[in-house]
């Protein structure tokens, strides 16, 4: 096996047309290029991702998209199978349909081409091993995987074993915080926007659940919350005959932190599960869009060091879908010798940990898995 590894990365599972190279050294991991295209214009209209939409977006730009980052990465198109590349590696799983296939049939026609090996890879396990490409985190370790289509929490043991040790029965977090923008008449996308509310205002004015805080185990729930919301939202409307500013922050403030109490102590039970295994070097890592809620960060910061664990939160560029993560579980996978054709048939659903029960909920962002 060669020492020094470079594979292109494919990404297209959702809304963001990415693609991007990578090259591991025995020293060191670099991403030599990371173009991400996001198709937030065109779905604004319709108040979540259209899969119609999104397949069209993906086969029209992913060409250009997976060009331009050949370029960034200064390689030769003309030269990818002659010592330029060593390996494509691409999402196959899950996600929407349209796009996941646009992406696959793109990375076959590029592996026919070249003659270069292809690895496809599932869009979650890229998530959860981003921490050994920016932090070099040593298996095993945790990790939340909390964005605007996931919730759950992984226990990372090899780079093809995950146990997840509970997930969300509804809705994603970032889904929420979307559905509270809305209702509060916020922009979207809804995360940063509740977020820069609720530093202005009160968590403890309205009383809005924890859910399924009184049931043991590391399952959440979000979507009675968005209920919760709404039915405080017209309890403040109806007197004042409109929405005030104060009562708006009040809400995205009491909101964030039942939010922010529901994670926080899940998280701390998922510790306790993963500290009893006794760990060499414990870690917990945050991956995905909800990641750079700054209260929920701190908070999480410190439920890890309350529990002898290092936290980690890679740069949010790589929390956020991306096709970096894809091309670095590719050279991981390639490495373990882990090239299974079987993996390259386009799945809407493909649980990491497949003892686990399924998740129910499917959001606006598609199967969660
Ligand atoms: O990972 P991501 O870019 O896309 C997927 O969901 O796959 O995550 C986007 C989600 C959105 O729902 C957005 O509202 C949420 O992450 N988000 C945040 C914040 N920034 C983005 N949620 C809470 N606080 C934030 N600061
Ligand atoms: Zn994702």
């Amino acid at each position: 096996m060669r020492q020094t590894l470079t594979f292109l990365g494919i990404e297209s599972s959702c809304d963001d047309t990415a693609a991007a190279v990578v090259r591991q050294t025995a020293r060191r991991c670099t991403i030599l290029a990371s173009e991400v295209e996001g198709q937030t214009a065109l779905h604004a209209d319709f108040g979540g991702v259209v899969p119609e939409i999104a397949a069209r977006a993906h086969a029209e730009r992913l060409d250009h998209v997976v060009e331009r980052a050949l370029d960034r990465a200064g390689l030769k198109p003309g030269k990818l199978g002659h010592g330029e590349l060593d390996g494509i590696a691409v999402t196959s799983g899950p996600g929407l349909i349209g796009g996941v296939l646009s992406g696959v049939m793109l990375a076959r026609g590029l592996a026919a081409g070249t003659g270069l090996p292809l690895l496809g890879i599932n869009h979650l396990a890229g998530h959860a091993l981003t921490p050994r490409l920016t932090d070099g985190l040593a298996f095993p370790y945790l990790v939340l995987l909390v964005s605007g289509g996931h919730c759950q929490f992984l226990l990372v043991e090899a780079v093809n074993s995950f146990r997840r040790l509970g997930g969300t029965i509804d809705d994603a977090p970032g889904e929420a915080f979307d559905k509270t923008a809305k209702l509060l008449g916020l922009p979207q996308p809804g995360g940063p926007s509740v977020e820069a509310e609720a530093a202005l205002g009160d968590p403890h004015r309205f009383a809005f659940p924890r859910p399924l805080l009184d049931r043991p185990g590391c399952d959440l729930s979000f979507s009675g919350l968005k209920t919760a919301l709404l039915r405080a939202r017209n309890s403040v409307i109806a007197p004042a005959g409109g929405l005030r500013l104060q009562d708006r922050r009040d809400l995205c403030a009491g909101f964030q932190a039942a939010v922010a109490d529901v994670l926080v102590e899940k998280t701390r039970r998922a510790l306790v599960i993963y500290r009893a295994g006794n760990p060499a070097q414990p870690a917990c890592a945050v991956a995905g869009g909800v990641a750079a809620n700054q209260t929920l960060r701190a908070r999480l910061a410190a439920v890890c060091a309350s529990l002898d664990t290092r936290f980690v939160a890679p740069p949010l560029c790589l929390c956020t879908d991306n096709a970096a993560m894809i091309a670095f579980a590719g050279i991981e996978r390639f490495r373990a010798g882990l090239g299974d054709p079987s993996d390259l048939i386009a799945r809407p659903r493909w649980p990491l940990d497949t003892a686990a029960p399924a998740l129910l909920g499917s959001g606006k962002k598609g199967a969660k898995a």
